[in-house]
Parts: structure tokens; C-alpha cells; sequence
């Protein structure tokens, strides 16, 4: 079956259904060295998985992650990266009693006419169950921006016409409904709730934004930053729409309220612009402002009220989904839109750097590696922490010169191996040394 991938330079391809062995996602294209632990990953998971509140599905998954390949110690190794979820929980008897029935608003008519074969256990391939491989691929695309300094954000923006009017990123995780208005949460909360009771279910809007990204991500024409952002959105199951920025308002807006007026910012003289109903792309191209997308996220199909359909065999019947599904998909789409952006935002970063030619595409490298020493650093930074502590506890010196004389013997001699000249590296971990005894001494 074609079309389980996507991206050209970051690379995923998910694989298995609902209620078979397991779900996951190859990756490809990832550097070596990135540090990633499972703990990461599965943070993620855990806001994906089913059976986390009343308003979502009670299937229970724990959905735990196994790294079958492309990490070792904490690092990617540069090689493809297999992350695999098993399915535990799967209850194939709900599904006995309307096996040869098209459930209206699923897929299971349309996957039966092509294929001539299908997996009607919840859904088999086109159940949200696959977006795990997603969230567990966008983990690794978050912590490759975050690198950068770029964060995706995504919340429920509006369910069954309750909309937020504030936008507070803290109040997201807070709540059930992943709102950033506890007051719009709880409103939205208690609609949910009620529409469950009567068997049906509600839709509503999800927003993403993309904070910090660079001017200049995207590939005019067809691969146009928001073409990709769009497919890969309207690729997640029960998405029905897509808007950038100002989206379908501009239809009703005059150029003189809907152009973006630039500036240049005073401190850095940085280009900037006065509104973003551009979304922060122009062209096909980031320019520096927040990326803003939407999507509309239909009401879950599966519902207990009785609807009309027709058999495998093209006779009319009566059926009535009962079984377990999320009675509004938005809380558990929130985590699958911010992966599906993060993949796209990271493969554009890797695409620039094969555009950029010369210095830039050579700084560009400069500014990755640097990030890495920071983050490097950072982790060193706590483990001396920790050795401090213990010397605390252990009424032990702080200042150890036979460890630090230890320590620059090795470095010189990996230093010799790695062409990096002894002066330099004398330098440089005096520094670490004199900032470790300054740290330790305050801890
Ligand atoms: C995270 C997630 C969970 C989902 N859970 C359900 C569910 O419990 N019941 C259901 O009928 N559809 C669910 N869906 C939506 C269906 O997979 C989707 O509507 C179906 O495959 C038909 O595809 P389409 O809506 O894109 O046309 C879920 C989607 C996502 C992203």
C-alpha cells in the first residue's frame, strides 16, 4: 500500500492497524548524535493515548513506547529509527455485531471498494490508533526544533461552537479539553459530557502555532511551506478543513485590513510585520512571524444513535456503534497537530540546509553544532551538580586535582586524535573546572 509516508529529508512511515499486533513508525534522515531519551517520547504518547479523561475514549492503552532501533545511549545513531507501540487493549467482540455493516462517516466502505479486503476491527489501518506513530516520530521533530529554539503549540481552539476567547498557553495541559480559557474548557467539558449521554458527538477547531521559526523555511512552488503543512494535516483521520493565518476570514477582508504592514524592529532592525494574517508565511516561505494554522476536526463518526446504512452485501439496515470512542476527537488531535507540524517544520530546517550554499549553509551547520555543545554543556553542567551534593553529604573537597589532572590527560589525548590543538583544550576545561568548583561550592 503506497502513501504511508511522508517528508523528503526527515522521512517517516507508520505502520499497522487498530487492532493488529502494533503500531509504529519508521523514521529516517535523523542526525546522529541527537539526544533523545524514551522518556520523551512517551510524554508525548501519554497526551495521545485513549482512556485519559471523560471525554475521551475508555479504551485503555498504555501505549508504551519500544526503540527497536537508531538510539543508542540516549543519542540517534544516524541510522532509521523504529519506534513501536504494542496494542494491548483491543476489544474485537464490539466490532462482531456490525462487522458486515458500513459504519456512516468511517472508512470502512471506501477501504472494502479498493482493496477488497479489510480489517473492520476498529478500523483496522484508518483508525486514530495510527496517529501513535505520528506522535511518536513528532517527539523526535520536537526535540530537533526545540534544538533550534522553535516550539509547536496546539490547542482546542472551539468545540460545538463554544470557542476560547483567551489564549493562555499555560491553562492548555490543565484541562481535559486541552483549552487555553479554563472557562471555555469548562463550558466545552460539560457539552461534551452531555452529548455523550445522548450517544452522538461533537467536532470543533484545533489551532497550531509555531513559535520562533526562522525566515526562509519552505520550497516554492509545489512544496510551498503551507501546502505541506495542509497535507500532512488533512492527512490525520476526521480532519475536514484547513486555514493559514487569516484562512477563509480573508475572503471577506479588503487588501488594506488584510496586508501585514512591515517594519523593522528597533533593537535588532529585524524585518517584522505590524499584523500576521499572512500566518507567518508569504510565498510559500516563513518570514520570521508566528506560524498559525487551523484545522476543523469532524464529530467522531462512531455513535450510539441509531443511523441508516447498508451491509457488505448492499442491503439497508439500522446501526447503533456502541463500543468505546472519543465522543469529541479535539483533545486527543491536539498532540497528532503538533506532531504533524513539528515533522513538516523539521524537514523544511534540513531542506534549507542543503539550499544554503557557501557561508550560510556553513554557519548554519556552525549554529547546529553549537546548539548541541549548549546542550551539552547543560547536561554536564547537572551532573556536577549532583557529584557536588554527594561531596556535601560526604563532608568531601570540593576542588579535586587529581580528577581535573585526570580529566585533561584524556581530553589532550583524544584531542591530539581529533586535530584540536592542546592550548586550546588546556583553556577550555580550566574554564569547565573552575565553573563545576564554583558551581558545587553554592549547591
Ligand atoms: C486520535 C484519533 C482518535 C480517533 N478515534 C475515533 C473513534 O474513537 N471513533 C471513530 O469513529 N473515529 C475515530 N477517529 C476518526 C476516524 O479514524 C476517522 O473519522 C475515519 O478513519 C474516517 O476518516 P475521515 O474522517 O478522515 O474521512 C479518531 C481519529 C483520531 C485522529
Amino acid at each position: 500500500m503506497a502513501g504511508n509516508g511522508l517528508g523528503r529529508f526527515f522521512r517517516i512511515t507508520t505502520f499497522g492497524e487498530s487492532h493488529g499486533r502494533g503500531v509504529g513508525v519508521l523514521i529516517d534522515g535523523v542526525r546522529p548524535n541527537v539526544p533523545i531519551s524514551v522518556d520523551e517520547i512517551q510524554k508525548e504518547l501519554d497526551r495521545r493515548r485513549p482512556g485519559q479523561s471523560g471525554v475521551t475514549t475508555a479504551r485503555q492503552e498504555a501505549d508504551q513506547v519500544n526503540v527497536l532501533s537508531g538510539v543508542f545511549e540516549g543519542k540517534t545513531l544516524g541510522t532509521p529509527i523504529c519506534l513501536l507501540v504494542w496494542n494491548k487493549d483491543q476489544d474485537p467482540k464490539a466490532y462482531d455485531a456490525i462487522k458486515d455493516l458500513f459504519r456512516p462517516g468511517h472508512a470502512g466502505y471506501t477501504y472494502l471498494s479498493k482493496y477488497g479486503i479489510q480489517d473492520y476491527r476498529g478500523g483496522g489501518r484508518s483508525s486514530g490508533r495510527e496517529t501513535a506513530g505520528r506522535v511518536a516520530a513528532g517527539a523526535l521533530a520536537k526535540k530537533i526544533l526545540a534544538l533550534r529554539g522553535i516550539r509547536v503549540v496546539a490547542y482546542t481552539k472551539e468545540v460545538g461552537g463554544i470557542a476560547a476567547r483567551r489564549i493562555d498557553l499555560d491553562q492548555i495541559e490543565k484541562n481535559p479539553v486541552r483549552c487555553p480559557d479554563p472557562k471555555a474548557a469548562k463550558a466545552i467539558e460539560r457539552k461534551i459530557l452531555a452529548v455523550k449521554e445522548e450517544g452522538d458527538s461533537l467536532g470543533g477547531i484545533v489551532e497550531a502555532v509555531v513559535i520562533g521559526c526562522p525566515p526562509g523555511l519552505g520550497e516554492p512552488v509545489f512544496d510551498k511551506l503551507e501546502a505541506d503543512l495542509a497535507k500532512a494535516l488533512l492527512s490525520i483521520p476526521a480532519i475536514k478543513g484547513f486555514e493559514v493565518g487569516s484562512g477563509f476570514a480573508a475572503a471577506r477582508m479588503k487588501g488594506s485590513e488584510h496586508n501585514d504592514e512591515f517594519v523593522a524592529e528597533k533593537k535588532t532592525g529585524k524585518v517584522r510585520t505590524l499584523t500576521n494574517f499572512a500566518g507567518g508565511i508569504l510565498g510559500g516561505i516563513s518570514n520570521g512571524e508566528n506560524i498559525v494554522v487551523r484545522v476543523a476536526v469532524k464529530p467522531t463518526s462512531s455513535i450510539s444513535k441509531a443511523q441508516k446504512t447498508v451491509d457488505v452485501k448492499g442491503k439497508e439496515k439500522i446501526i447503533k456503534v456502541e463500543g468505546r470512542h472519543d465522543p469529541c476527537l479535539c483533545p486527543r488531535v491536539v498532540p497528532v497537530v503538533e506532531s504533524m507540524v513539528a515533522l513538516v517544520i523539521a524537514d523544511h530546517l534540513l531542506r534549507q540546509g542543503f539550499v544554503r550554499k557557501g557561508p550560510g549553509r556553513v554557519r548554519h551547520e556552525i549554529d547546529f553544532l553549537d546548539d548541541m555543545l549548549m546542550l551539552l554543556l547543560s547536561q554536564r553542567q547537572e551532573l556536577v551538580r549532583d557529584i557536588g551534593r554527594w561531596k556535601k553529604k560526604h563532608n568531601q573537597r570540593i576542588p579535586d586535582p587529581k580528577r581535573e589532572r585526570q580529566i585533561m590527560r584524556k581530553r589532550l589525548s583524544l584531542g591530539e586524535e581529533a586535530n584540536l590543538d592542546d592550548a586550546f583544550i588546556q583553556e577550555l576545561f580550566n574554564a569547565i573546572f573552575k565553573h563545576a568548583r564554583r558551581i558545587q561550592r553554592i549547591v
